[in-house]
């Protein structure tokens, strides 16, 4: 494909966006960018004693491949470092640049189709209840976590939301133009059918 066509991807912790994106980007032939990964690259280094703004500026491929980066600790401190601006401005050229090159782009994150590429060719927003997506992440953590309660899992995702809703910064909201895709009552082949619809249905109008 010839220019570049972006699909953007937001959402809360756990509702799906993640498999969602995988799912669009291997149907498609597109590339595809978790930019959370980003973010709790950033609160690592900050956990490790590194200043946020500069371990943003100077985040490098190394950092997004290093174990861990899956724990409940690191989700904390990446939804902290993501309320700082400059945090934000230091990792906004690298999506931008990944969204907009040649070919097709799958990004996943909480301001993509609002900040990052408002112009983007596909807006989803893929959401679900906190009770589903803490049910969802429990499953997931606790069998390398046995200590794990869901109460504790529950707790750390209304908090990342409250964070990520809340703060003055590019804040987790739907675009106006987004399609909806709310995964509490869908299972995961029936949120991709949604989405890939959605997607081939805009490859078509090109
Ligand atoms: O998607 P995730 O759970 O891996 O994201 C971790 C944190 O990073 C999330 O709580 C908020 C922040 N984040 C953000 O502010 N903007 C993004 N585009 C992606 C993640």
């Amino acid at each position: 494909m010839t220019g570049p066509f972006t699909v953007a991807i937001d959402g809360p912790a756990a509702a799906g966006k993640g498999t969602v994106g995988r799912a669009v980007a291997a149907r498609f032939g597109f590339r595809h960018l978790d930019t959370g990964l980003l973010y709790r690259a950033v609160g690592a280094r900050v956990l490790a004693g590194a200043e946020p703004v500069a371990a943003a500026r100077d985040l490098t491929p190394e950092d997004l491949t290093v174990e861990g980066l899956r724990t409940q600790a690191v989700a904390q401190a990446a939804s902290e470092v993501a309320v700082i601006p400059e945090v934000r401005a230091a990792l906004a050229e690298f999506q931008r640049w990944f969204a907009r090159m040649d070919g097709g782009a799958v990004l996943d994150g909480r301001d993509i189709g609002t900040v990052i590429v408002p112009d983007a060719e596909v807006k989803l927003f893929v959401t679900a209840s906190a009770e589903v997506r803490a049910d969802r992440r429990f499953l997931e953590l606790s069998p390398g976590d046995p200590a794990l309660t869901r109460a504790a899992v529950l707790a750390d995702v209304e908090a990342r939301d409250a964070r990520d809703i809340g703060r003055a910064e590019s804040p987790l909201i739907a675009a106006a133009d987004a399609t909806i895709i709310d995964t509490s009552c869908l299972s995961i082949e029936d949120a991709v059918e949604a989405a890939t619809a959605r997607v081939a249905e805009k490859l078509a109008r090109r």
